[in-house]
């Protein structure tokens, strides 16, 4: 008989890094794990939001970086030390026509979005290989999977690390280090707040979706620690969506 025990969900003893931890999802994420007993290092750019999060979730850590610079990634890998379960969620939108998005918020969006979230994942995830343990769970997007008019960039940004995901995952699978990610769709935090602070757009938003609501960040939490348990080990390099239907239409 298969049954799913709690000790499949229990985190205790292992330690969890979320990244984009002082909001929204990742903030779902880092209560969903410590929740099952893990011990969170928690890090954002956004320190106030950190401070907040860090005295909720007793016995957790915080490290305050900025996912585009590369010496600041270097040094939450080094302060982070060895993490048995990294969600690499750190990301930011930008959202209007394409022909008229400054150079610099390209720039912006790619390098946190994908160049910073691929290079989180090679240097939390050296340790994880020499350790030949750990998951890594990156946060995509229905993005990924179906165009968006007036997002276009970040949408080629969660696609490239869905594909990376795939990748690395096959690399890394045989050393015993599990990648995979989740794709959200509309989820109800700041990173929305235009769209939802606008109720005709939020409306017409709303009709894409079969389910016919935005998801709440703790559903996406609990994807994730779905994903990074025992109960989906067999789960390897599969971006999983959780988009109300969204991608069907
Ligand atoms: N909310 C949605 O509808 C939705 C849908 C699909 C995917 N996602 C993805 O989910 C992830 C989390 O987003 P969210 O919805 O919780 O939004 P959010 O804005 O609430 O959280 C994003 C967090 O990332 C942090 N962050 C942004 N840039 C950073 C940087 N350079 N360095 C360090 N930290 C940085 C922010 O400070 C913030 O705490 C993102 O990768 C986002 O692309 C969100």
């Amino acid at each position: 008989m298969v049954r799913i025990e709690s000790s499949d969900l229990d985190f205790s003893g292992r330690r969890v890094l979320v990244t984009g931890a002082a909001s929204g999802i990742g903030a779902a994420m880092a209560r969903a794990f410590h929740g099952h007993g893990g011990t969170l290092v928690l890090a954002d750019q956004d320190a106030d939001g950190l401070a907040v999060m860090e005295a909720e979730l007793g016995g957790s850590s915080s490290i305050v970086f900025d996912q585009a610079d590369l010496a600041s990634v270097e040094m939450l890998s080094i302060q982070a030390g060895p993490v048995e379960v990294f969600c690499n969620n750190a990301g930011v939108l930008w959202t209007g026509s394409f022909h008229k998005m400054p150079m610099d918020e390209i720039e912006r969006v790619v390098t946190v979005n994908l160049l910073g979230a691929i290079r989180a994942a090679r240097l939390i995830g050296m340790s994880m290989l020499e350790r030949r343990t750990g998951v890594i769970a990156n946060t995509s997007s229905q993005l990924a999977f179906h165009g968006s008019a007036e997002r276009a960039v970040y949408a080629a940004t969660k696609a490239g690390l869905s594909q990376f995901t795939k990748s690395i995952a096959a690399e890394w699978a045989p050393h015993g280090v599990r990648v995979v990610a989740i794709a959200p769709g509309r989820t109800l935090t700041n990173i929305n707040a235009g769209l939802l602070a606008d109720s005709k757009r939020h409306e017409a938003g709303l009709k894409g979706i079969p389910a016919g609501r935005y998801a709440e960040a703790s559903e996406m939490a609990r994807l994730a620690l779905l994903l990074a348990s025992g109960i989906l080990s067999y789960v390897v390099g599969e971006t999983v969506i959780s988009d109300g239907g969204y991608v069907l239409l």
